[in-house]
This record gives structure tokens, sequence and C-alpha cells, in this order.
């Protein structure tokens, strides 16, 4: 499928919760740039008016700006169209299909449960509404190998592959954009980039928070399937890809899958699990959960580049500052000429990825005085460059161009999904950590990359 642009927008759950926090917002901001015009059609089992809708996207709006500018959201409200229906039912469709007119190359997203997925995409395809149209599916795409392959096939049984836009809003992220440019949109990064000057690469994803009400959603995923299985293995890919031929999405696609395809499945003793104090007591839990809040991998990258170099990936909730950071740390100087280093004050690249922005390189220099002694310093050339657009802002306004570089094609999901698979659903209790601490002791002492982690500061 070209880059064409889509000529309508379907929002199956637009009652829902995402449509609240995320969608709406994003398509105010959309319209406040000029980038959206077409009829936005809602769908959803609630009996509602299109005046309901406006109304709850006013108020999704209003939580998201100091002060609605009334001619921004005016145009946003007359794009607005409502079906009410079962997606269970025909008529639903039929009156989708009422609903988008002229429309002939409409973009869907599904902002509804997984578990009514095949159903939506059933109802499209039995209606003809599939053709010239584009499908967009928000994550998590399986919850594990075999069904994510399940899932693949039922979409594909009425979408093909270039009008599938599979969202991880991780990609989105400016900042995330901004490591793929740092490192192709410049040179002096390559020579160094491999396994002779790279000594490790570490991930931590810090959040200061719990799961947030969410106990229900999150007894069915865990942190390694909520966070590292999609937002932080993408952002290894980054790191760790070939220079593609092009910016192509085909062409950066191959070049992820090849690491994907590197990366050796994990097993029980690259993985440190643990749960937050008080996770247990969370609404929704069960009494006896071993889901892990927390978890620490160990990945082995098998390439020419890489191979040897541990790439260390930690995520958490509950943890003492809310931050997702990458260092990679290089190798020593051969000699230690001036004594007294030791493994203290490695070179480095930081890159800051969320929430503010930062990219600084660490060193040594002399410290002043008689001695010939060094101290740590860091160089960091950019910082809080902020959001530009937010992530669901660009996502639909490309999915609505079918522009598909910030999308996860269907290999690359599988492969993710080989990775993580072996260590997913373990029923070994987690180690329990305080609130407030980096996660269980045995993630702080006796699992860490060499010269230990580097605990982002805030
Ligand atoms: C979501 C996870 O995908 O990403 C959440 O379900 C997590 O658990 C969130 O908190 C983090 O995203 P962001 O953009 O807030 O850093």
């Amino acid at each position: 499928m070209t880059e064409s642009r889509s000529d309508a927008l379907v929002v199956f759950g637009a009652t829902g919760d995402l449509a609240h926090k995320m969608i709406f917002p994003s398509l105010y901001q959309m319209v406040a740039h000029g980038h959206l015009d077409q009829p936005v059609i809602g769908v959803a089992l609630d009996d509602w008016s299109v005046e309901d809708l406006i109304a709850r996207a006013r108020d999704a709006v209003q939580t998201h700006v100091d002060t609605i500018d009334e001619a921004v959201f005016g145009k946003l409200a007359a794009l607005l169209r409502y079906v009410p229906g079962d997606y269970r039912d025909d008529t639903t469709f039929a009156a989708l299909k009422t609903a988008l007119a002229r429309a002939t190359s409409p973009l869907f997203y599904l902002a509804i449960p997984p578990s009514m997925f095949a159903t939506v995409v059933g109802g499209l395809g039995r209606h003809g509404l599939a053709k010239g149209a584009r499908l967009m599916v928000e994550k998590p795409f399986g919850r594990d190998l075999a069904s994510a392959r399940a899932l693949n096939t039922v979409l594909h049984g009425v979408f093909d592959e270039e009008a599938i836009f599979r969202i991880d809003h991780y990609l989105g992220k400016e900042a995330i954009q901004n490591l793929l440019f740092f490192r192709f949109a410049n040179s002096f990064l390559e020579p160094v980039w491999n396994r002779t000057h790279v000594e490790s690469v570490q991930i931590t994803m810090a959040e200061d928070f719990g799961i947030a009400g969410r106990g229900r959603f999150y007894e069915e995923v865990g942190c390694i399937r909520d966070v590292i299985q999609n937002h932080l293995l993408n952002v290894l890919l980054l790191l760790a890809m070939e220079p593609p031929v092009s910016g192509a999405s085909d062409d950066l696609a191959d070049e992820k899958v090849q690491v994907l395809k590197a990366i050796r499945p994990l097993s029980a003793r690259d993985v440190v699990r643990g749960q937050f104090d008080g996770y247990l007591q969370e609404p929704g839990v069960a009494a006896t959960s071993a889901v892990e809040t927390f978890a620490a991998v160990r990945l082995h990258v098998d390439t020419w580049r890489w191979k040897d170099v541990p790439f260390y990936i930690r995520a958490g909730k509950h943890l003492p500052v809310h931050a997702t950071e990458v260092i990679v740390t290089f190798r020593r100087p051969p000699l230690d000429v001036f004594g007294g280093t030791g493994r203290q004050g490695a070179n480095y690249m930081r890159f800051r990825v969320g929430p503010a922005v930062a990219i600084g390189i660490g060193a040594r220099r002399k410290a002043p005085g008689e001695g010939m002694t060094g101290e740590p310093v860091e160089l960091c050339f950019v910082e809080n460059t902020g959001e530009g657009m937010t992530p669901y802002e660009r996502l639909i306004g490309d999915a609505l161009h079918g522009k598909r570089q910030l999308f996860t094609r269907q290999d690359a999901a599988e492969l993710a999904w080989r990775i993580v698979e072996p260590v997913l659903n373990s029923n070994a209790a987690p180690e329990v950590y305080a609130p407030g601490t980096w996660g269980p002791q045995a993630a702080i002492t006796s699992f860490a990359p060499p010269g230990g982690w580097a605990d982002p500061a805030v």
C-alpha cells in the first residue's frame, strides 16, 4: 500500500479509557496543527448520541490542556460521528458502512480489548469494509508466540500486512526517535559502536509509581510482557541494529529483525524477577500472585558487532525515580597509566529517553591540584528538547498517511515473543522488594552489568 491519505478514521472503543486518555487529546492536537480534517467515527456499545461523544471528547481534552481553544475544539466536534452497537451484530457494521458514506480508504483503530479483535476484524471483512482500508492495533499483540501467531492469522485473514499498523507507543516518542537519528545521522559513533570498544549496555525503565489501579490487567501481563517484550526490546534494537540502507520502513524493519534473530531466547539464569511489597493487597490481584512488578534480564546479541557484549534491561514499578535511561559503557584504557582508576569512571554514552530527554558523554579528567588523579565529568549536549508531538498524535497521523516506520512488523512481533517466552509464566515466587528501592537485592548485588547498574538520577 502506498503512503496515501486515509479519508476517515474509525475508532472502535470510542467511549473507553484509551480513547479518553490518549486518543481524543491527540485528535485535538492534530486538528490544532492542521493534521486532521477527515471524519472521525466512534463506535462502541454504549447507547450514546454524537453529542454525548462530543461531551466526552471535551472532558478528555480538558484534562490535557490548560484552556481549550474553542475554535479548534469546534472543528474536532464537527468531524465526530457516532455509531452505537454490539461488535457481534451485523447491524453495527451495516450502520458503520452508512456512516462511512463516500469514504473509500478508512483507517480502523482497534482501541478495544484484544479479546474483541477477531470479532471486529471479522465484521469488517464480512461487510466489505476492509477493501482499501488500514487497521491500527494496540498492544499487546498476543501474550506469547502462539497467541501472537494466531492473532496475526486472524488479522491477515482480512487485511494485508502492509495495511496493518501495530502500535508500540514508545516508538512514537521524540526521544526514542532521537536514538535512531543520533546513531545514523552522525558518523563519530560508528567506529566505536561495537564489541571492540563497548563493554556493556544497560537500559533502565524506572517508574516511581505502582500499578495505578490496573490490578486485573497487570495480573495478566507482569513486567516482562508489559514493557520488556515491546518497549524496551525496541529501544535495544535501535541501539544494536546495523545501519539501514534507507529510512524506508521495510529497510528499518529488516535490520531490526536481523538483531531479533540474533538474540538468544532468555533462560532462567538471565532473569531476576521481583514484586513490590504491597502488590498482593492491590485490588484485582490474587492473594498468592507470582506476577513480577520488576524484572532484570541479560540478553546476548550473537552478531559480529555485539558477540559477548551483555545487554541488560531492568524495569520496575515503585522504584526510587521515574526515568528511562540507556548507558553504553566503553572499555577502559588498556593500561592504567595513572593508577587507581579501577572500575570507576569508564567512558560512557548516556541517553535519557524519558520523561525528559538528555544525551551525554562521560569521561575522566585530571582533578585540579598536585596529583595525577582523575575525576568523572559528563558533557551533556542534548537536554530537554521537549516532546514536540505526543506519541499518539505522531502515530495516528503516520497511520493515516500509511507511514509504517514507527509500527511493528509481524515478524518482529513474533521474534520478540520467541526471546521472552521461556521465562514467562514462572510460578516461582518473585523476590519481594520495598517500594522506593532499586528492586530485589539479587538484582542490585549479584545480577548487574560489569561495573554495576547506573541508577538514573533525577
Ligand atoms: C505502558 C505500560 O505500555 O507503558 C505501563 O502498560 C507503563 O505499565 C507505560 O507505565 C509507560 O509508558 P510511558 O509513555 O508513560 O513511559
